[in-house]
């Protein structure tokens, strides 16, 4: 049933580049336009949203980050993202003109269930991306769009993430269309990308040898780092999330550009840190703001393990480590950057001799409050 693999998990994060693939597959109709699933949105309802709030939790909530990065950038439609335990005990402004997006695997988790009711009470319109069909946040949401990942068996969550980041790509090169407006055309050729992205997961999967061997020797490590911007900052979380789930290790995750507003004082002698970095297009000079960064902390002793793409060569000379990407334009970057994040928490935990597919003192699904 593991398919050969020791564990679900690998078997899971070896399954990416089909998750990804099947979340994109029937989402066109014969004019190239995009589709959703089953909706009681009409398109009238769809365009008349004037704002998007995300609820989530745990990885899921990440996914609902980057989904911001991308569906402001396409659609302009203000998006904000808020943990679903959170969003339920306060007074969000919301009314029937915002549409309310929840992300979950299961579809079960009582948080995220008890946000999208909260959120319905209040009028909002309610869209659910999840991986299990028929379950209770579909059912209780006015559209769905399902994410193709499979079912996902391991506590951490591998596949059912980047499934979900493809789904909210989807989801903003779906409005951004049925808006019209700057990023309309660009829709056509950012979903063309999309579907090139399963190959180059296929083809990051089998880089991934060194990644095991950093985790090897790593196995006495009691704190590692995570830093990122842009769509990099919601990964360096989802790396930090994933160590401490499965390796038990303290890890943290932070935007780069916070670095110097207090987390550099943890910061000495062989710390490591992992550096998500931006793809050198992204707007405004990030790459090179990073790439300071890593010099910053180099220079106090850092052991820095640099995930950048193929042909970035200045990273190098601050690099201990170099982790190889295939290029992608800068929104798309997680569904590969992410990838070695999750292999190096495998490798960790398996060298520390853990239960991979079932850490200590989680469940698959959260179904208490
Ligand atoms: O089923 P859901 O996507 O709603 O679950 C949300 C979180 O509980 C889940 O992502 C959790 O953080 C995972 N253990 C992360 O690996």
């Amino acid at each position: 049933e593991k398919g050969g693999y020791a564990t679900f998990m690998e078997k899971e994060i070896n399954e990416q580049p089909h998750a990804v693939g099947d979340t994109l597959l029937g989402r066109t109709d014969d004019e190239g336009r995009l589709v959703l699933d089953q909706t009681e949105l009409s398109e009238d309802d769809l365009r008349s949203i004037d704002k998007i709030v995300i609820i989530a939790c745990g990885t899921a909530a990440y996914a609902g980050m980057v989904a911001k990065y991308a569906i402001e950038h396409w659609t302009r439609i203000p998006v904000e993202v808020e943990l679903a335990h959170e969003f339920r005990y306060r007074d969000p402004v919301i009314d029937e003109q915002t549409l309310v997006v929840s992300i979950s695997q299961s579809g079960e988790t009582m948080d995220t269930l008890m946000a999208v009711r909260h959120a319905r009470e209040l009028g909002a319109r309610t869209l659910s991306i999840c991986n299990t069909h028929g379950s209770t946040i579909p059912r209780e949401s006015d559209a769905v769009l399902y994410t193709h990942a499979g079912p996902e068996i391991a506590v951490a969550s591998t596949k059912a993430f980047l499934a979900q980041i493809t789904a909210s790509y989807v989801l903003g090169l779906y409005l951004a269309q049925l808006r019209g407006g700057t990023y309309a055309d660009e829709a056509q050729s950012v979903m063309k990308e999309l579907q090139g992205m399963p190959a180059k997961i296929e083809e990051l999967l089998g880089r991934m040898g060194r990644v095991k061997e950093i985790a090897r020797f790593m196995a006495d490590t009691r704190s590692v780092l995570f830093l990122g911007r842009h769509v990099g900052y919601p990964v360096a979380m989802e790396g930090a999330l994933k160590l401490k789930e499965l390796a038990y290790i303290h890890a943290e995750g932070f935007a780069a550009g916070e670095l110097k507003h207090g987390p550099i004082a943890l910061i000495d002698a062989g710390q490591p840190v992992f550096i998500v970095v931006p793809s050198p297009d992204t707007a405004h000079g990030l790459h090179g703001k990073v790439v300071s960064n890593i010099q910053e902390i180099r220079a106090r002793g850092a052991r820095t393990i640099v995930i950048a793409e193929d042909g970035d060569e200045e990273v190098v000379p601050f690099a201990d480590e170099v982790i190889r990407i295939p290029q992608s334009s800068p929104l798309l970057a997680p569904l590969l950057s992410v990838v070695p994040l999750q292999v190096f928490a495998l490798h960790l935990s398996t060298a520390k001799g853990l239960d991979v597919d079932q850490p200590r003192n989680l469940a698959k699904s959260v179904t208490v409050e």
